[in-house]
C-alpha cells in the first residue's frame, strides 16, 4: 500500500495563447475546472498504474469538497482518511499556454489538516510500503509524517513544491527528493550538479523535456525524457512522482524506475488537465517498447 499525504484541489484553468504581463489583459481560449492538488494527483497517478493507494488529506464543506471526494473514489484512491473541515476546499488557479503553466494555489482546507490527525494514523503510516508527500500542507503536518516514517523505517518520496516551504532539515528523513530545476536552485542555492553530488541516490532533479539527473555516488546520471506532443504540462511532476513510487514499491532499480516515470510523465502531458492524461501501466510499457524499437 502506498500512502500519499497531501493536498486535494479543484483546478480552475484559463487557457490562452500567451500569459498576460503585469497590468495586461489577454483574450483567453478556454475555461475549465478539473481535479487537482499535488497530493490527489500523485495518488491518482499511482492508482492508474495499478497500485493500492490511499490519500491522507482534507477537503472543505463546500461543493468542491464533494467533487474532490467523488473523483478520488472514481479513480480508486482510498479516501478513508480524507477529513472534512468547515470552510472552502483547496483551489488552484492555473494559467495555461501551450508552452507552460503558472499556478496560484489557495490552500483552503488543505491547511486545516493537523499533526494530531497524523498521530492518530500511526498504524496507517507504519503499514505503508512507501509514503509520498509534497509541501501544500502545514509544516507541522509534514514534520509529523516524516518523524513517523523515520520511526517505522517507511521510505519517503518528497516533491518539494512549493519549494518556499522546504527545510534542509528534511533531508535526513527523505529517501528521495524530486525537485524540478527551479526548485533545486531555490532549495540548495547551488548548481544542480553540486547539489546532486552532495545527495547521491537521494536527490532526483526533474528537468522537463531534458529528463532527470541524479548522482549515483560515482558520477552524474542523466536519464532522458521521452518526447511528447505537449497539450498541458500541469501534473507532469505529479505523474512522475506517482510512477516513480509505483516502480519503487515493485523493487525496481532506481534508474529503471526513473525511465518508467519519465515515460509516464511524457504521456501525461499529451492530454488536458493534471489528471486527465495520467497513463495506465500498459500505456507506459507500450510507450517504452515503442522507444526501444525506434
Ligand atoms: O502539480 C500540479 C498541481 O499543483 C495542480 O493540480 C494544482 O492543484 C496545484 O496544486
Amino acid at each position: 500500500m502506498i500512502t500519499v499525504v497531501g493536498s486535494a484541489n479543484v483546478d480552475v484553468i484559463a487557457e490562452a495563447e500567451i500569459f498576460p504581463v503585469q497590468g495586461e489583459t489577454v483574450r483567453g481560449k478556454s475555461f475549465q475546472t478539473a481535479p487537482g492538488g499535488k497530493g490527489a494527483n500523485q495518488a491518482v497517478a499511482c492508482a492508474k498504474l495499478g497500485e493500492t493507494v490511499q490519500l491522507i488529506g482534507s477537503i472543505g464543506s463546500d461543493e468542491f469538497g464533494q467533487t474532490i471526494l467523488a473523483n478520488l473514489r472514481n479513480q480508486k484512491v482510498g479516501t478513508a482518511y480524507i477529513y472534512q473541515t468547515d470552510g472552502p476546499s483547496g483551489v488552484a488557479v492555473i494559467l495555461l499556454t501551450e508552452e507552460d503553466n503558472r499556478i496560484i494555489s489557495i490552500p483552503g482546507a488543505n491547511h486545516a489538516l493537523k499533526p494530531e490527525r497524523i498521530k492518530e494514523l500511526l498504524d496507517v503510516i507504519r503499514n505503508s510500503q512507501l509514503v509520498m508527500i509534497q509541501l501544500e500542507l502545514p509544516k507541522s503536518v509534514v514534520w509529523q509524517v516524516l518523524k513517523l516514517c523515520k520511526q517505522f523505517q517507511v521510505p519517503v518520496v518528497m516533491d518539494p513544491a512549493p519549494s518556499g516551504s522546504f527545510q534542509l532539515d528534511f533531508m535526513p528523513y527523505l529517501t528521495y527528493l524530486t525537485p524540478n530545476e527551479t526548485e533545486c536552485a531555490a532549495i540548495f542555492g547551488a548548481s544542480m550538479e553540486e547539489a546532486a553530488e552532495k545527495y547521491p541516490n537521494q536527490l532526483l532533479v526533474t528537468l522537463g523535456s531534458k529528463g532527470v539527473c541524479y548522482h549515483d555516488g560515482e558520477r552524474l546520471i542523466h536519464v532522458d525524457a521521452v518526447p511528447a506532443k505537449v497539450i498541458d504540462t500541469t501534473g507532469a511532476g505529479d505523474t512522475f512522482n506517482g510512477a516513480l513510487a509505483s516502480q519503487l514499491v515493485r523493487q525496481c532499480d532506481l534508474q529503471q524506475a526513473i525511465q518508467f516515470a519519465n515515460a509516464a510523465a511524457s504521456l501525461s502531458i499529451e492530454k488536458f488537465g493534471a489528471q486527465g492524461g495520467m497513463p495506465s501501466r500498459q500505456e507506459v510499457l507500450r510507450k517504452i517498447e515503442e522507444m526501444n524499437n525506434a
